[in-house]
């Protein structure tokens, strides 16, 4: 099963997914890591962010993988093609250089493919901007997650206070992410945009088990749903296939 979650920066994804994750069971897919992984190598490289070809070999030809901490099943670090990235993912110069590299279609396209492997091999809770409209566009169960870009970007601050990365000012967090929400929202390809059939879930008077509840109920109510739908489906096969065996009366 694929749960999506998507929705613009701040508002509490990564928080979200990694717990309802592990409540589930399931795996974990942090699809805007992948985007920040090819964002630092292409920058560590000198390489002009929106020259497609040389970014797109990036995605293309390193692997991006994930590190675990014993006990833990949600993976703490990233590395690309073996370098650890998991800080440098998260600095005020990856959040300038990610949305043109997250824009450009042949970086997409090679990152779609990565995640749609990894998301064929288990359960996963997967969560980006694209998942639920691009990348498993069947995924069971769709959520999108917002909250006002106030709120989202108070939230974001004290992360980074938490990281110990720049920038740490709300004001400053806040313009940020405007910008990268009028940036994820207008690319060509693949923008940030609910699905049609996604459940919308506004987090912005909700706290963190709130919300994890709410979705884990979700999550429930759905597995019910579908193993309804497999026992009837299942039930009218039987039906089809003995309405097709002789009966063994005689005329
Ligand atoms: O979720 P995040 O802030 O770590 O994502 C970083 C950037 O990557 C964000 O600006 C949008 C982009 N992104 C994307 O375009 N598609 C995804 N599936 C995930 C992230």
């Amino acid at each position: 099963m694929i749960l999506a979650i998507d929705g613009p920066a701040g508002s509490g994804k990564s928080t979200i997914a990694r717990l309802v994750a592990a409540r589930l069971g399931f795996a974990y897919l942090d699809t805007g890591a992948m985007y920040r992984a090819v964002t630092v190598r292409a920058v560590n490289n000198d390489l002009d962010v929106h020259d497609e070809q040389s970014v797109a070999e990036i995605a293309q030809n390193a692997p991006i993988t994930f590190g675990y901490t014993p006990g833990n099943p949600i993976p703490t670090e990233v590395f690309i093609d073996g370098e650890d990235v998991t800080y440098d993912i998260r600095t005020a110069q990856t959040d300038l250089y990610v949305s043109p590299v997250s824009a450009l279609p042949a970086v997409r396209l090679a990152l779609t493919d990565q995640q749609r492997v990894l998301g064929a091999e288990r359960d996963t809770v997967m969560e980006g901007r694209d998942i639920g409209t691009v990348v498993f566009p069947h995924a069971e169960l769709k959520i999108f997650l917002t909250a006002s870009s106030e709120e989202r970007a108070h939230r974001r601050a004290l992360q980074n206070v938490e990281r110990g990365v720049q920038p740490v000012d709300e004001a400053a967090v806040h313009a940020d992410l405007l910008r990268r929400d009028a940036a994820d929202s207008s690319r060509d390809v693949a923008p940030l945009v609910a699905a049609s059939d996604a459940v919308t879930v506004d987090t912005t008077n909700m706290n963190i088990e709130q919300v994890v509840e709410h979705i884990v109920e979700l999550v429930e109510a759905k597995k019910t749903e579908l193993e309804a739908t497999s026992a009837q489906k299942l039930f009218e096969a039987t039906s089809a296939q003995k309405s097709l065996e002789p009966s063994g009366e005689t005329l």
